[in-house]
């Protein structure tokens, strides 16, 4: 038996190309504006992962709430969350209020104002170890920084990051693994990319150790259980432990990225698990929506940041007051412990809902939970980025998609899980799990 069972690939294909033919039937409207957009936009899109993610990318017309309509009129219950930047919903009412009073009094001066001071009192009450706080507009810039940083207070140039990671497009971040050899995952980078990074897998101790036993590693940089590429994958016991003790006896600088983990609890998986990193990086929903990334560190590493010591930090609108209004926002009224816990509950409501339908399908799949974050592995429960890369299924994920679609629910991103966004509510996970064991069905009778 393969990892997916005993599927038939020409009924996936089938299903896939029905799906879709009804998909596009019910939807003139983007059609439309889709081809008039082709003559200057590439894709009919104003980014390609619009394009490359979605068989057919609906033009949306507004979002409130947990849902969102395009331009037919279809509404979707919204569990790829933008992949977690609109985790606080859309149109939400706090953020709305916070951004709206900020823009009248203008948006950026290359000077600080208060609601920044707010942010990185907020940011080290959630991180203690993170006493220092800085600002980008997205999480990928925060990581470029954090590279940067550690290069800088090491004096080398090595960045190690395990099999099957996500922490944004820039150069670092785009080489893993393929056929066991680190390389770029996409063209356009320079080619001396890969002498610069080094590929590990995650749980794997002793992998670990023989990577950093060069010591010309700068930095560490993983998620605290990946959610990126390959589903999730989360810590075996004693690998955090493991992972502090080898970077600390190294002199290698350990950064978390919480881009993803901060939906499970105020301080993020590195809070939920009592995590020792040296920097804390963030994005997505950090401020409900607005673009906005930030980093932390520990009070030795904010020393590096002085701004007479040069290190290659900074952006025009970085830092800016509409951000950091929208984040004070986000932090202070929408992602509070009533949040945390409503959506974790529908997350484990989610996760026992595939599980039910995973087993009266009888296909030999896993469930996972997370958080207000739940899916699917095609296959047995992995260990390492390199089982969960053996276990995806891009025709399979491509039908999932599609036949949500055309039942009202927007799924999450290739290689992700759906996550309950937080005013979603248990109709909305039941239309789901409707949705989901509908298709369990069609795919096994
Ligand atoms: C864990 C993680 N880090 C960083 C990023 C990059 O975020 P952005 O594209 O907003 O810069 C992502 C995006 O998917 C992510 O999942």
């Amino acid at each position: 038996m393969t990892a997916l069972g005993d599927l038939d690939r020409d009924r996936i294909r089938e299903l896939h190309d029905t799906e879709l033919a009804w998909f596009r039937a019910e939807r003139p409207r983007t059609l439309e504006l889709l081809a008039r957009a082709a003559a200057h936009m590439p894709n009919g899109t104003p980014m390609t992962w619009m394009a490359s993610d979605n068989d057919l990318p609906v033009y949306v017309d507004h979002g409130t709430g947990a849902s969102f309509t395009d331009v037919d009129g279809h509404s979707y219950v919204d569990f790829n969350a933008s992949d977690i930047a609109m985790f606080c919903g859309h149109a939400h009412p706090a953020i709305v209020r916070a951004v709206q009073e900020r823009v009248t009094r203008s948006t950026q001066f290359l000077l600080p104002t208060e609601e920044s001071v707010r942010v990185a009192e907020e940011l080290a009450r959630r991180y203690p170890r993170q006493t220092h706080w800085q600002f980008t507009l997205s999480a990928s810039q925060a990581n470029t920084e954090t590279i940067r940083l550690a290069r800088a207070a090491t004096g080398r140039d090595v960045v190690l990051l395990f099999e099957g990671h996500y922490h944004g497009h820039f150069e670092e971040g785009l080489v893993d693994l393929d056929d066991g050899r680190a390389a770029p995952v996409q063209r356009g980078l320079s080619k001396g990319v890969t002498g610069r990074v080094r590929i590990s897998q995650f749980n794997d101790a002793e992998g670990l150790r023989a990577a950093l036993g060069s010591d010309d590693v700068a930095l560490v940089l993983t998620e605290p259980a990946l959610t990126n590429n390959i589903h999730f994958l989360p810590p075996e016991p004693g690998w955090h432990d493991e992972l502090r003790r080898v970077t600390r006896e190294r002199g290698t600088v350990l950064a978390f990225d919480e881009t993803h983990t901060h939906i499970v609890g105020e301080g993020g998986a590195t809070g939920l698990w009592g995590l020792d990193p040296d920097v804390v990086t963030i994005g997505k929903a950090v401020a409900g929506g607005i673009p906005m990334g930030a980093y932390g560190v520990s009070v030795a590493l904010a020393g590096e940041l002085d701004h007479t010591k040069d290190v290659a930090t900074g952006g025009t609108l970085f830092g800016n007051p509409l951000s950091a209004a929208a984040a004070v926002a986000a932090l202070t009224e929408v992602l509070v412990p009533a949040a945390y816990e409503h959506t974790t509950a529908l997350g484990g409501m989610l996760a026992d809902g595939i599980d039910a339908a995973l087993r009266d399908a009888g296909l030999p799949w896993t469930s996972y939970r997370f958080g207000p974050r739940a899916g699917q592995w095609y296959g047995p429960h992995p260990r390492t980025g390199a089982d969960a890369h053996a276990m995806t299924d891009p025709e399979l994920t491509r039908l999932l998609r599609i036949w949500m679609a055309n039942r009202g629910i927007w799924e999450a991103l290739p290689g992700a899980g759906p996550t309950v966004p937080v005013p979603a509510g248990e109709a909305d996970v039941d239309r789901y799990l409707t949705a989901y064991t509908q298709l369990l069905v069609a795919l096994t009778s």
